[in-house]
């Protein structure tokens, strides 16, 4: 079944509505940190959150559809549960039979160009308080490969430097240095739009692994699937990359291969603040938008779990089933960031197969640093040790922040009788890869709690209201 509405970001304003799935703040918010401030209250609820009176500015922002499952299961309408599934079934009949982006003579996000551009008077959150800006960190990028014209898509966070220069943060290994850097062997920038309030096909055709989806593949194909029809684009004026049909911006940029400029610090998806340091610079070269657009931006955390981490799932999920027996359910951890812990569950019936589980999982999905495997009727063992009982009781009690369709259902009680038989209730294994240096839990605590105290998000704005009774 196609879900159109996933297409376009008023649609899903109407959806969520539609379902009582949104809280309007009327009241006045200010950009700087009050409204990620206030957002951050309805972190892990059933209902996003449109702020329609932002200081200084005509258009509303959007924030929190990601931020529960159980609110982007609606979204997609499909249990919760069945979500990793359903995204695993999308990528694999996208792998066997894509379909294409479709180019349109025009779309709303061309209904007005912007006579000068200014990123600085759009309505671009700063989350954090020691953040070094204001950032898109929801928008898609659409670029071509410079040898081959294979379009690829991804999301990076930018940060708004001025009117025409943004600083952008690409990890390594992504598809867009790869192009970076084979536009700079031919001497040239990397052209690309940057694509602001797209619904969540295009996010997680976006997020999709390179192990899922290699650079010679369109993987916005993958979008085309959680719509049920193909995606559509319009062209820019600029380059040859496209922009989202129907987005709320299409800002068209060059990615610059000889210049860099500093970028950061960015409260990130662990938590924790990345970095200040010399990342990509960006020149913004047009400005398209909606009459009356929608900015998206999300709330990084649990948003970015639910988001990556759905995409993770369904990778290592999709590779896990075609290698090995027994393979049931895979989840990416909130404790793990929704990054870089996995639980898999398997039904075990040789030794063996949640070793394989557990390799398979890593090559999956590179970033993992923990994965668990759990079977619902013994007990646990790691590498070359065993636990006792009293740890997986920890476990079964959520300690690994295991969903509850996934925990261990067996009572403590039993676990003695299931060791006798043999089974495998549940397998971890934590590598620690040459050159990986990982903070110790303690270290990990602390800078959370630092971070925490340092007033990471604005309360007065969240008080203020509060008195007033008018979210
Ligand atoms: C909300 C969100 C924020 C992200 N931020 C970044 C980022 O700042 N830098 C980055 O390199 N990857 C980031 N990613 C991950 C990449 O978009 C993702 O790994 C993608 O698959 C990379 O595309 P590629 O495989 O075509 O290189 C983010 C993903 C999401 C969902």
């Amino acid at each position: 079944m196609g879900l159109e509405h996933l297409k376009d970001i008023s649609a899903i304003i109407d959806d969520l509505d539609a379902m009582g799935r949104l809280i309007r703040v009327k009241t006045e918010v200010d950009l700087n940190l009050d409204l990620a401030g206030i957002a951050a209250e309805f972190e892990r609820g059933p209902r996003a959150v449109l702020f329609e009176n932002v200081k200084g500015q005509k258009a509303p922002v959007l924030i929190g559809s990601y931020w529960s499952r159980e609110l982007l299961g609606a979204l997609m309408r499909a249990p919760e549960r069945d979500l990793p599934a359903l995204v695993s079934k999308h990528i694999k009949k996208w792998q066997i039979d894509p379909v294409d982006p479709v180019v349109l003579e025009d779309g709303t996000v061309r209904e007005v160009t912007e006579k000068k551009v200014d990123v600085t008077k759009l309505p671009i959150p700063i989350h954090a308080t020691k953040d070094g800006g204001a950032y898109f960190d929801a928008a898609m990028v659409i670029t071509k490969d410079p040898d081959t014209g294979v379009r690829n898509a991804s999301i990076q966070r930018f940060q708004v430097i001025d009117k025409d220069t943004l600083a952008v943060n690409i990890d390594s290994g992504r598809h867009l240095e790869l192009y970076l850097e084979k536009a700079r062997k031919k001497g040239k920038h990397l052209p690309f739009t940057l694509n602001v309030g797209i619904g969540p096909g295009f996010h997680f055709a976006s997020s999709a692994p390179a192990e899922a989806a290699p650079p010679e593949k369109d993987e916005l194909g993958i979008a085309s699937e959680f719509h049920g029809e193909a995606v559509e684009l319009v062209a820019s004026d600029l380059s040859e990359s496209e922009m989202v049909a129907h987005a709320m911006y299409g800002l068209e940029c060059e990615l610059l291969s000889d210049q860099v400029h500093m970028e950061g610090p960015f409260a990130e998806v662990t938590g924790c603040y990345a970095g200040h340091a010399a990342r990509g610079m960006v020149k913004v070269k047009r400005i398209h938008r909606r009459k009356n657009p929608v900015m998206h931006t999300i709330l990084p955390g649990t948003e970015v779990h639910n988001s990556v981490g759905l995409l993770g799932e369904a990778n290592v999920l999709n590779l896990l089933q075609l290698q090995v027996p027994g393979v049931k359910d895979v989840f990416f951890t909130h404790g793990g960031c929704g990054f870089y812990g996995a639980v898999v569950q398997i039904a075990q019936s040789r030794a063996g197969w949640a070793k394989q589980a557990i390799l398979a999982a890593f090559v999956a999905f590179p970033p993992l640093k923990t994965v668990t495997v759990v079977d619902d009727r013994e007990y646990l063992r790691s590498d070359g040790c065993r636990m006792g009982d009293d740890h997986a009781a920890r476990l079964r009690q959520g300690g690994h922040d295991f969903p509850r369709y996934i925990r261990p259902r067996a009572e403590p009680q039993l676990s003695g009788l299931s060791r006798q038989q043999g089974r495998l209730r549940c397998y971890t294994a934590l590598p620690a890869p040459p050159g990986v240096r990982t903070g110790s839990n303690k270290e990990n605590v602390a800078r959370r709690a630092r971070y925490r105290d340092a007033g990471h998000y604005s309360a007065e704005g969240l008080m203020a209201r509060n008195a007033n009774g008018d979210t």
